[in-house]
């Protein structure tokens, strides 16, 4: 059974250039000094009371790995009491309970298992499993950040896309840091 109301999201931000890490994994170009006069501020409130109409997020095993590195250097755990699903054939250690790995078949697991289960799921990256969603058909909406920085080289948004994507621009809102946030809604 699918739930007719549940929604798959891509959301990640990126250089201007279209990259959401360096090379070598490093994202520490995504806090910049720009100011945007007449930007919005995003309110903690907002961000907060948003975060919790997310109910299940899905990642790569780097964005893990990457987020793992985050915690341990003291930056938290982004995804709260959330399940959090990781794509990996590895075997991975298994930080707290929330955390659930995964290996094979991405649409099974969508259709399947998460869109019966969650109304709101997010795919956060990275480029490998957002660009294996967008292929197989599975996402309905991507949230795309811009950061006010090109950096040249490095990980793309998409990996690999074999064809041309159709969406359809659904919001924009512009940040006093600069950054501007893109939603486009998926077109079958
Ligand atoms: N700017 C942003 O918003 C943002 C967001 C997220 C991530 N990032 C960055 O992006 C980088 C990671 O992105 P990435 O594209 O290199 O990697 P990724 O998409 O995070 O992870 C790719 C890995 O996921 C596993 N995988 C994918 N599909 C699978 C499947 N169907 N079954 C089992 N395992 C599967 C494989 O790992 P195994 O080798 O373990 O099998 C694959 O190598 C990191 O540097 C991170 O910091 C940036």
């Amino acid at each position: 059974m699918t739930s007719t109301d549940s929604r798959v999201t891509i959301h990640m931000a990126a250089s201007l250039d279209g990259f959401i890490a360096r090379k070598d994994g490093r994202v520490d170009w995504l806090e910049t000094s720009d100011e945007f006069v007449g930007g919005d501020k995003m309110d903690p409130g907002f961000v907060e009371a948003f975060l919790k109409t997310i109910d299940c997020y899905v990642m790569g095993s780097r964005t893990y790995e990457t987020a793992l590195n985050f915690e341990a250097k003291g930056f938290g755990w982004s995804y709260g009491d959330k399940p959090t699903f990781v794509l990996t054939h590895r075997d991975l250690s298994r930080t707290r309970d929330t955390v659930e790995f995964y290996s094979g078949d991405l649409a099974r697991l969508v259709n399947e298992r998460l869109r019966p289960a969650f109304r709101s799921i997010w795919f956060v990256g990275g480029g490998v499993v957002c660009g294996e969603c967008l292929r197989l058909g599975l996402a309905n909406e991507v949230r795309y950040s811009i950061v006010p920085v090109l950096i040249g080289e490095g990980i793309p948004f998409f990996e690999k896309l074999d064809k041309d994507i159709d969406l359809h621009l659904a919001e924009v809102n512009a940040y006093i840091n600069g950054m501007v946030e893109l939603r486009y809604e998926v077109r079958n």
